[in-house]
């Protein structure tokens, strides 16, 4: 069974014709953006607001009519997928890279939707490298900064040079003890001078689409996660 083509697909169940909606990046929400193509196909009318160059062409060659902040104020659901999911609906994202777009489309929407296989649920934030979008002057002195905070960051490169985001930012991949207070770790990283965001996604999840282990897909909630873990 493909679990991202399964929860990616579900979440296109939550969109109601003529809404605005935020376009996450990844192999996740890929097939997100090929069953809205087959939608918008058949005449069904969204304007998307994509968090990538790469989603932004997904989305272009699928003929989904892109629009922007200049256009809009508010996005009514963003879909996104994410790197780790704990059980409280905290977020480590960035693995594509696409960070610093994928909160401030996430902050400005109504409802951020989160698509994510079985691999991505964890008790605790942290195994996965936290990654940090940051300027590329004072690499150094940024590091040096991230380093006394009890971790330890990496550039990330591509062909033996420094990955660029799309806003011509570097990232850095931070190995982190487990994220005990991850809302603390989100703020202190953002003090640092050089860091322009961090891939914490603190109290910003409405809903992650999931499967559990009997490959059933399941919607938890923010609001009412205790009791609402739904069985589709
Ligand atoms: C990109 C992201 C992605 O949403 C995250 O890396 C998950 O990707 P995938 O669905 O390919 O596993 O945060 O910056």
């Amino acid at each position: 069974m493909n679990e991202k083509k399964a929860v990616g697909e579900k979440a296109v169940e939550f969109l109601k014709e003529d809404i605005v909606v935020g376009l996450g990046t990844g192999s996740t929400v890929y097939y997100t953006l090929q069953l809205l193509g087959k939608l918008v196909q058949q005449g069904y009318s969204i304007k998307g607001i994509p968090t990538s160059s790469q989603t932004a062409k997904i989305a272009t060659e699928l003929n989904i009519p892109l629009t922007s902040f200049n256009e809009i104020d508010e996005i009514d659901i963003a879909i996104d997928g994410a790197d780790e999911v704990s059980s409280s609906l905290e977020l480590i994202k960035g693995g594509g890279g696409a960070l610093l777009r994928e909160k401030i489309v996430a902050k400005a929407a109504k409802k951020l939707i989160i698509v994510a296989d079985s691999s991505k649920l964890v008790d605790w934030l942290g195994s996965f490298p936290l990654p940090v979008e940051i300027v590329p002057f004072g690499v150094e002195a940024t590091k040096r900064h991230i380093q006394k905070l009890g971790i330890n960051p990496e550039i990330r490169m591509v062909d033996g040079t420094p990955f660029i985001t799309d806003n011509g930012n570097y990232i850095l991949d931070c190995a982190c003890p487990k994220i005990l207070a991850p809302h603390e770790m989100e703020h202190d990283l953002n003090m640092i001078p050089g860091v322009v965001d961090n891939g914490l996604f603190i109290g910003m999840a409405d809903m992650v689409i999931t499967m559990d282990r009997n490959k059933e897909v399941i919607i938890m909630e923010r609001e009412k996660q205790v009791t609402n873990t739904i069985h589709q």
